[in-house]
Order: C-alpha cells, then sequence, then structure tokens
C-alpha cells in the first residue's frame, strides 16, 4: 500500500485515489478578499503583488481560511502571473482593472524573457510554502498544503495580450498565425512552470494544481496541441522529482473534451468548472481518476435553499468515487463567510 493512502489527511487520500465520504473540501480563492482579516491585511500590505511576495503576510493569509473554516486544503496564496513576473516581464495589478503586462507580441519581446531569473525571483514564493508547511503542522496537522502555477496556454494568453479579455483574440491568433513563435513561448512556459512546482514541492508542497483557466475557448486541435500536450510534458518534469506527488488539472471550460484531457494530460484529479455535468463526468471519466468541483459561486453567494440544493445534488453524484468538494471557479469577493460556513457544515454531514 501506498504511504499515503495511511495519511491522517483527507485531502491527500482522495487526491490520491481514496473514495473518502464525507469528502474533503477546499474552496478555490479560499483566501481573499470575502474575508474581513484578508481586507485588513491587504489594507497593510499595500499592493497585491507586495503581498504575494511578502513570505510572512502571504503564510498568514494562506492559513485565514484554514483557521476560520476548518477547510481540508490550503491553497498557497500567490498568483498565477508570478512566473511571467519572475522570467522578467512587467507586471502590476491595477485596482478594481485587473492584472496588466508589457505585452508579448513578437519574436524579440519573447526572447527577452530570462529563464535563469526564474527560480531567484520567486524566491519568496517558496519561502512562504515553508512557512504555511510549519504553520499547518502547528495548528492544523489534517489540512493539506496545494501549490499552484497556471497552466501554460492560460499564462500565456495574459503574456501575449497584456491584460485580461473576453476572447484572448491576440494570443489565439499568434497560435494560429504563428505556431513556431507561439510554441516557443509554450516551451518556455513548460519549463519553467514544472521548474516553479517542483521547487513548491521541494519546499513542502503536498500537492499542486495547474489552473488553466481559459483552456476552454480553444479548438479541439488547438486544445491538444495547447493545453493537453504541454500540460502532459510539465508532468513527465514533474514525474522525475517527485513520482507521487498529486497533481490537480482544471482546465476550465473545456466541456466533452475533458475525458481526453483525463486520459492523456497526466494528472491524478481533474477539476470540474460550473458548466460541467457531474452526472456525466462521472460517467464519462474512470475512477482511477479523483474529481473535484463544482458548485457554483453565485449559489454559494445567494445561500439558503439554492446552495443546499446545488451542494446536494453535486455530493449525489460523486458518492462512491474518489472526489474532493469545491467550487466550479473562484468565491466571489461579496459572499458572506456564514454562507462558506454553512457549505462546510453541508458537506461534512455528508
Ligand atoms: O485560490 C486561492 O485562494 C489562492 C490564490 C490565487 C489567486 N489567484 C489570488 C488572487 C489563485 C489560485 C489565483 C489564480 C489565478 N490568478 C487565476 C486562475 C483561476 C481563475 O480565477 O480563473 C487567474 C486567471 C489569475 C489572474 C488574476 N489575478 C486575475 C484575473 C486577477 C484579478 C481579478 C481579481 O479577482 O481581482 C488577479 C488578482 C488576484 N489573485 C487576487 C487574488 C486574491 C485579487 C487581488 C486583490 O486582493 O485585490
Amino acid at each position: 500500500m501506498d504511504a499515503s493512502t495511511l495519511s491522517p489527511k483527507p485531502l491527500l487520500r482522495a487526491l490520491k485515489g481514496d473514495a473518502v465520504w464525507p469528502p474533503p473540501l477546499w474552496l478555490m480563492r479560499q483566501a481573499g478578499r470575502h474575508l474581513p482579516e484578508y481586507r485588513a491585511l491587504r489594507a497593510q500590505a499595500g499592493d497585491f503583488l507586495a503581498l504575494c511576495t511578502n513570505p510572512g503576510l502571504a503564510a498568514e493569509v494562506t492559513l485565514q481560511p484554514v483557521r476560520r473554516y476548518g477547510m481540508d486544503g490550503a491553497i498557497l496564496f500567490s498568483d498565477i502571473l508570478i512566473v511571467p513576473w519572475a522570467l522578467g516581464q512587467g507586471l502590476r495589478y491595477a485596482e478594481g482593472e485587473g492584472p496588466v503586462l508589457d505585452p508579448l507580441r513578437d519574436a524579440a519581446a519573447i526572447g527577452r524573457l530570462d529563464p535563469a531569473r526564474l527560480l531567484g525571483g520567486a524566491a519568496p514564493i517558496f519561502e512562504t510554502v515553508r512557512q504555511v508547511r510549519a504553520g499547518l503542522a502547528a495548528e492544523a496537522p489534517k489540512t493539506t498544503l496545494i501549490g499552484f502555477a497556471g497552466g501554460v496556454f492560460t499564462v500565456a494568453c495574459y503574456m501575449v495580450e497584456g491584460h485580461g479579455s473576453k476572447d484572448y483574440a491576440a494570443a489565439r491568433g499568434m497560435a494560429y498565425a504563428d505556431p513556431a513563435l507561439f510554441g516557443r513561448l509554450i516551451r518556455i512556459l513548460v519549463d519553467a512552470t514544472a521548474e516553479y512546482l517542483i521547487a513548491q514541492a521541494d519546499a513542502g508542497a503536498e500537492a499542486l494544481m495547474l489552473f488553466d483557466s481559459w483552456a476552454g475557448m480553444l479548438s479541439p486541435s488547438q486544445f491538444r496541441r495547447w493545453v493537453i500536450e504541454p500540460t502532459a510534458a510539465i508532468l513527465r518534469l514533474i514525474r522525475k522529482r517527485h513520482p507521487a506527488i498529486p497533481v490537480i488539472g482544471f482546465p476550465r471550460l473545456a466541456g466533452p473534451m475533458l475525458t481526453e484531457y483525463a486520459a492523456r494530460a497526466g494528472v491524478r484529479t481533474v477539476a470540474m468548472d460550473t458548466g460541467m455535468d457531474p452526472r456525466w463526468a462521472a460517467q464519462a471519466i474512470g475512477r482511477e481518476i479523483t474529481l473535484q468541483g463544482n458548485l457554483d459561486p453565485l449559489a454559494l453567494l445567494a445561500g439558503g435553499m439554492a446552495l443546499e440544493v446545488e451542494a446536494r445534488s453535486i455530493l449525489a453524484a460523486m458518492r462512491g468515487r474518489p472526489f474532493v468538494f469545491n467550487l466550479g471557479h473562484g468565491i466571489l469577493p461579496p459572499t458572506p463567510p456564514e454562507h462558506v460556513a454553512a457549505l462546510v457544515r453541508l458537506v461534512r454531514a455528508g
């Protein structure tokens, strides 16, 4: 038997394939603006990037939702755009506007990315991982620490576009018009992302997640090329150093491409977005894959009966298989903490 199946950590067991019931839970964006204690600390830290690169404060923010709700998972407080930033691309978070990067539109700009800077630039993130792991050992010994990075396609979208967009036409256009150039960027990101995740695991992350939020915008052929293949390449690199660490993949809006992703991307757990029917996924995806998800963040915001009905139908569909309860996308800032506490009670009651 794998030693981890004996782990006292329910989330780690579920991510390794045990049908733990009631299922373990954590929520995407559980640390953040819905928590008054986060807003207080964020005001002290100044800007968001300063908070992400201050290990003492970032570790504290990571632990806040674990303390308040007793979550089974602690997700590292950071951002997917730390990788481009550590590679040397200019990044700022404009208040109310989201992330803004100096857009990469040609070979010269892509050539200026410097993989040699990555581990040094991201050093504060690895220190946060060490501090959170120590904090969990002291305060919440059953909670699993999840490290993460962006999926390379999603990160490339922000890098090429320079900001959030409704269709990422510049990035997707480059992928069709100049696949060699886009492929060069993707290869840089595959190596950087693997290196970055391996360093998080070395520092104490017990599981890893890849957030590919814009994966579902791609045509099937492009999805294979820019989502499945790079993810499989990252997993091969991680496996050389950490053969057994569980990795969660989140190819958001993948629809029926989820089955091909589950079969070929190499991840052990697949996260379902809000639009995925958990009953379909339970049929389409074998039990060797743990599923995670997928309550609508708006149902959590609404609370009451809406929350109860939606959460119960997910539990019913997932009962008996390896499963981790989560949202289908990040928690919304106006969500009342009491609704989160009510959801935790409901899931824990099975
Ligand atoms: O889940 C967690 O609690 C861990 C922390 C985390 C953040 N971002 C913190 C954050 C994680 C896992 C992410 C991932 C991330 N970042 C994704 C993938 C998941 C998704 O939501 O689709 C993406 C696309 C980003 C890029 C990003 N970062 C955007 C678009 C924004 C602005 C939108 C927003 O919510 O403000 C950010 C900023 C950001 N990342 C914040 C937080 C808590 C808000 C910063 C603040 O406090 O003002």
